[in-house]
């Protein structure tokens, strides 16, 4: 596959502007187009939300609209998660990729979102998402999955249609902060750390998918209760580029980072910052917070880019966030700062994230919807999307015998008392749930319940 020119070409003042997240107009000035950057603007938007008509996958849409109150939301474009090989060709009771594109142009959509999600040895710190590969399936994955997948992509029938990809959740992440000597570290992360096939299959993702003139990549970064320390950012910048380097990729294959990907995390807290102090001590040293720099999605987003733009990315890459699940409205939700009796007290009492902890992943109690899917929302931030379709299960609260390749992790059992990742916490998740990616009636209540915005 030849490369394309991906991106216009950017003054060095306008680089600059882009790296700082200032908006195009503060901007304008300094940018003289040329015929070369017209052609290339023309094959590629910068950000290709930006007044565009997304898909609505009406196999959710349905499962939304049964729910009472359901009907309200079901109109929201949300994410087709490809999570098998199977998935690519689709079945009597699930569309496949060619189905989703072919009604994305029935219903006169212009963008369709896509989660690429089958690495080999997927989900290596956790058993709620195993996939359906081995640790040593890469020439599966390139040949029976992403190969299939860009040859429905490059048909000239869908060359109207942007396609966004999320590209592996949770993978890059898991290598570096849980295949080492840390107390979280699992052996299926060292292998797949030694191995390269994480490294290998995205980046083959990155390259074959990013070929394509009308595709847009998205890489997946965790969330900033995961990578948000600097001793973990950095590092996890460093693994991004490394991944996006391997298998012919390069960094122009990358047109932006995913965060909080089917987390719960916060889009932003409105009754702390993580510069405030409470008597002398800094909110970095609640137990909450335990010394991350950040405390909330729209703060490590913009921070990421940043940094991800100063080790080499691109400078027009942006930031998509998934606020399907990270409204925390209802009754509990704080209506002010905490007290500052203690420093824990002041951030316990304003949080509006109110988990157990924030390694807390698994079908969280108490959580609601979030931001609605919009178009730049915020400087650096190229859209919130709804990439876990609100009421799709993050896995099975006990064990159920499956052919997805699906595990049973602890962390979705509400009895579980934890482990070195989530702080040796219990777990938050909500009782009697199915397997990943099945719908969870009673989830997708409360997401309604406590959704904030509240759903009117
Ligand atoms: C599951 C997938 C599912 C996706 C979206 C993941 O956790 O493993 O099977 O498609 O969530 O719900």
């Amino acid at each position: 596959m030849t490369s394309r020119p991906r991106r216009r070409a950017l003054t060095a003042a306008a680089a600059l502007a882009l790296a700082l997240g200032i908006t195009a107009t503060s901007q304008a000035s300094g940018a003289v187009p040329t015929e070369d950057t017209a052609t290339a603007a023309a094959v590629q938007a910068d950000n290709p939300y930006e007044g565009a008509k997304p898909y609505v996958n009406p196999d959710w849409s349905a499962r939304a609209a049964a729910e009472p109150g359901g009907s309200a939301i079901a109109d929201q474009p949300t994410f087709v998660w490809m999570d098998r090989i199977a998935a690519i060709e689709g079945s009597a009771s699930a569309r496949g990729l060619r189905a989703h594109l072919d009604t994305a142009l029935e219903q006169g959509a212009d963008l369709v979102q896509i989660v690429i999600y089958d690495l080999p040895g997927r989900d290596c710190a956790a058993l709620a998402s195993n996939g359906e590969l081995g640790p040593t399936e890469i020439d599966r994955y390139e040949n029976e999955y992403i190969d299939p997948i860009a040859e429905i992509y490059q048909d000239p029938k869908y060359a109207s249609l942007k396609i966004v990809n999320i590209v592996e959740p949770d993978s890059l992440p898991n290598i570096v902060t849980n295949a080492d000597q840390q107390p979280g570290a699992t052996e299926a992360c060292r292998v797949m750390k030694a191995n390269g096939n994480y490294e290998k299959g995205v980046g083959y993702a990155l390259h074959t998918l990013g070929a394509i003139p009308n595709v847009y990549n998205y890489l997946d970064a965790g969330h900033h209760g995961w990578l948000g320390w600097d001793s973990n950012l950095g590092p996890s910048v460093d693994e991004f580029k490394k991944a996006a380097t391997t298998s012919g990729a390069t960094v122009a294959d990358v047109d932006g980072f995913a965060v909080n990907t089917a987390n719960y995390s916060a889009l932003t807290e409105p009754h702390f910052k993580v510069t405030d102090t409470v008597n002398g001590t800094t909110v970095r040293q609640s137990k909450w917070v335990d010394w991350n720099q950040y405390v909330d999605e729209e703060s490590y987003g913009q921070a990421l880019r940043a940094l991800a733009v100063s080790r080499g990315f691109a400078a027009d890459i942006g930031i998509l966030i998934d606020t399907g699940r990270n409204g925390w409205g209802g009754a509990d939700r704080p209506a002010g700062p905490g007290p500052t009796t203690s420093v824990d007290d002041y951030v316990n009492g304003g949080r509006i994230d109110r988990r157990i902890h924030p390694g807390n992943w698994c079908n969280q109690s108490g959580a609601g919807l979030g931001e609605r899917p919009a178009a730049a929302p915020a400087a650096g931030i190229d859209a919130y999307v709804w990439a876990k379709p609100p009421g799709e299960s993050d896995g099975s609260s006990k064990p159920i015998d499956n052919d997805e390749g699906k595990g049973f992790d602890e962390m979705c059992d509400p009895a579980y008392q934890g482990n070195p990742r989530n702080g040796n916490n219990p777990s938050g998740a909500l009782g009697d749930s199915p397997l990943a990616g099945h719908w969870f009636s009673a989830q997708f209540q409360q997401l309604l319940q406590n959704a904030y915005p509240p759903v009117s």
